[in-house]
């Protein structure tokens, strides 16, 4: 069975949705930003204070470039993921690529509640999410998938990939 992929920015419920998607459907979890965290043996945080985006970048395509060979899988991946072109490319081979999106709004609130992303560690929080999210909005439409989640609760976010997954006939009838 192909692999569920969540993409989107930063606040969209990617990780939430994953998890209980996976519990849903039984199938194993994956979230690349803790991958490369085991693999580093620190905090996203301070990879990006120590060793810089770019490292950070370089272990993003390759955990990516990893898990892109697992099947059946639900994975959650970072925000920036789709800033190379290839790290989308490699998830669609073996995966549905699902763009979680969101108001600018939800985005800001959602993201406030934590202060765990470096890129959003600046003073005018609500510019820098505004200029990311033009800037990216071009690659998160690369997904085969798009669904709002502003209003949504992770619950309904759920059925509505369940329905969109059962309706394009990549789960099997009982699921
Ligand atoms: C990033 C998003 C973060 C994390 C890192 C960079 C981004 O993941 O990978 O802080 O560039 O948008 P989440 O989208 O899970 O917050």
């Amino acid at each position: 069975m192909k692999n569920i992929v969540l993409i989107g920015f930063m606040g969209t419920g990617k990780t939430c949705v994953g998890r209980l998607l996976a519990y849903r459907l039984n199938r194993p979890f994956i979230d690349t930003d803790k991958k490369i965290e085991a693999e580093c043996g620190m905090p996203i945080s301070d990879i990006f204070t120590v060793f810089g985006e770019a490292y950070f970048r370089r272990q993003e395509k390759m955990v990516i470039s990893k898990v892109s060979r697992y099947t059946n899988s639900v994975i959650a991946t970072g925000g920036g993921a789709v800033l190379y072109p290839a790290n989308i490319a490699r998830l669609k081979q073996n995966g549905v690529v699902i763009a979680l999106t969101a108001s600018l709004d939800a985005i800001l609130e959602r993201t406030g509640r934590r202060n765990i992303r470096p890129l959003l560690n600046c003073e005018n929080r609500k510019g820098k999410i505004a200029g990311l999210l033009q800037e990216r909005e071009k690659l998160y439409n690369l997904a085969d998938f798009s669904i709002d989640t502003s209003d949504s609760t992770p619950q309904q976010v759920i059925d509505t990939i369940m329905f969109l997954l059962r309706q394009e006939g990549y789960l099997r009838g009982g699921t």
